[in-house]
This record gives C-alpha cells, structure tokens and sequence, in this order.
C-alpha cells in the first residue's frame, strides 16, 4: 500500500517505521515547511493518507484529503468541534475517513470495559466516578482526546453526571477530569469510582508511540478502498 504521512512529527515518525516494516511504501511526508505540497497531483500517488498534526491544522488537512478523493486516517486530537462539517465533506465527496482519539488497539479494548464499568456502576449512587489522564509536556490540547472519550462513554452511561470539567468541582453532575503534564509520559488514563467504604479504579498505560502506530497503520489498510465514516471499534471489529 502506498502512504501519504501529513505530519512528520514523533507520531508521522513511529508510523513510517511500523508501515515500512509491514511492507509499505511512503510516497509523500508533508510537515509545515512544504504543506503547499499537498496538492491533487502528489496525493494521487497514494492510496490513503494519515494525518498526526495538530488541533490547529487537522481540519484543514483532513478536508483537503476528502475534497481531493482519498481515504484519510487522522489521530489528531483537539479539532472534533468541527466534526459535523467533516462528516457532510465526506458524505458530499463520497470519501472515507477513520478517526480515533487513540489508535491504540489496548485503549479500544479499554473503552469497552469503561463501558461496561459505567453500566455496571449506574444503580450506585454512593460511588463517584473522576478521571486522570497524564502526558508529556508537549502536549498541547487538555485533555487529552482519549480522555474525552471515556468521559463521552461515562456521560452515557452515568445519569448523575451531565458534563465533565477539566478542573476541580465539587458538584456532584461534574465528572471530573484531571490533567497532569510529565515527561516523557506517551500517555495514561485512570477512571477511578470511590465510595465512603471501596475504590474501584481501572487504568491504562501506554508504554510507547508504537501501539498508536500500529493501530494507525491497521486502519489505513482497512480505509484503502473503502467509502464512509469509521472509527477504530469497526477496524478491530469489537
Ligand atoms: N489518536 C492517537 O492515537 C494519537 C496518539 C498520539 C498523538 N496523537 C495526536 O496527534 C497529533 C500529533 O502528535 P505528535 O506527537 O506527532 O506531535 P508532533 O508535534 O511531534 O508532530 C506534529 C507534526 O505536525 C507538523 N505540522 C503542524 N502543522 C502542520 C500543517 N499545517 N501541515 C503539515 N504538518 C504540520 C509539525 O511540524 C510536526 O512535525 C497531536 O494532536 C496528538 O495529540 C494522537
């Protein structure tokens, strides 16, 4: 398969290694110095594109991929306010897009079991349920996409809680997210119910980039050739 990188930063990095080692070709790497780069003609050359920017230029970036013809997998994080205009984009086009907060296959095995966590803790109101996510001070968006995600799954889950802050509260509707910034964290993420008599906490670490790569290279191989809007849970078939 031939790969578009836009991004070319640890993530764009981790991905080509993993990608090459799977047989793959890079055909195009596109970081800020030659973003004007990202043109009809040098896309064409791949199938699919992978996208690890940022929160300020994904949009753009996954935009010009779906407008251009070619299915895009994108892992940046701290742009979704613009979902809704992405998925009209790709509806209008015809196109593909894969988009998860967190390629890691581990962390989409983790979303299933805080899922199955916030049903099972539902009818007890005696447990509160907060959230930890730490990172390295690089980081730009707070909190993390991933820990949006397991808030989104806590909120529907959890009728006692209706937002999630990313500061301290002590309104019990409040689900609590606290971000912690160290180095070289590649990511963890605690949610932790406590009561007077018990604490329940379930936690995932992420040792390395690579299980995020991996994760990214798997679903440019299931978006090659595909058409419609996919999250990891379709790619690893859960
Ligand atoms: N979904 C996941 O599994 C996952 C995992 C890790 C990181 N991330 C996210 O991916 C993004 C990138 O992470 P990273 O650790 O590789 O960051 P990074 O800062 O190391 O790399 C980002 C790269 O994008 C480049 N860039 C910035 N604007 C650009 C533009 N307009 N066009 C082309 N290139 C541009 C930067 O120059 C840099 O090289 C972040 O949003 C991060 O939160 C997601």
């Amino acid at each position: 398969m031939k790969i578009a990188l836009i991004g070319y930063g640890k993530m764009g990095k981790a991905i080509e290694e993993i990608a090459v080692s799977k047989g793959h070709e890079i055909v195009l790497k596109i970081d800020v110095q030659n973003s004007h780069e990202l043109t009809k003609e040098n896309i064409q050359k791949a199938d699919v594109a992978i996208e690890f920017t940022g929160p300020h230029s994904a949009f753009e970036n996954v935009k010009k991929c779906i407008e251009l013809g070619i299915p895009v997998v994108s892992g940046s994080t701290g742009w979704l306010e613009k979902w809704n205009e992405i998925a009209a984009a790709c509806k209008a086009n015809n196109g593909c897009i894969v988009y998860s907060s967190n390629y890691s296959i581990g962390v989409n095995l983790f979303f299933e079991v805080n899922k199955q966590l916030a049903k099972l803790m539902e009818p007890y109101n005696d447990y509160d349920v907060s959230m930890t996510e730490i990172h390295h001070t690089e980081k730009k968006d707070a909190p993390s996409g991933t820990a949006i995600s397991l808030a989104e799954q806590i909120l529907s889950n959890i009728g006692r809680k209706k937002q999630w802050v990313n500061e301290a509260s002590l309104t019990p509707s409040d689900l609590v997210i606290t971000s912690e910034r160290i180095d070289p964290a590649p990511g963890t993420h605690t949610v932790k119910y406590s009561s007077p008599i018990d604490t329940i906490e379930i936690t995932h670490t992420a040792h390395t980039r690579k299980g995020f790569a991996s994760g990214a290279v798997l679903a440019a191989e299931f978006a090659n050739g595909k058409i419609g809007i996919f999250t990891m849970k379709e790619v690893l078939g859960l």
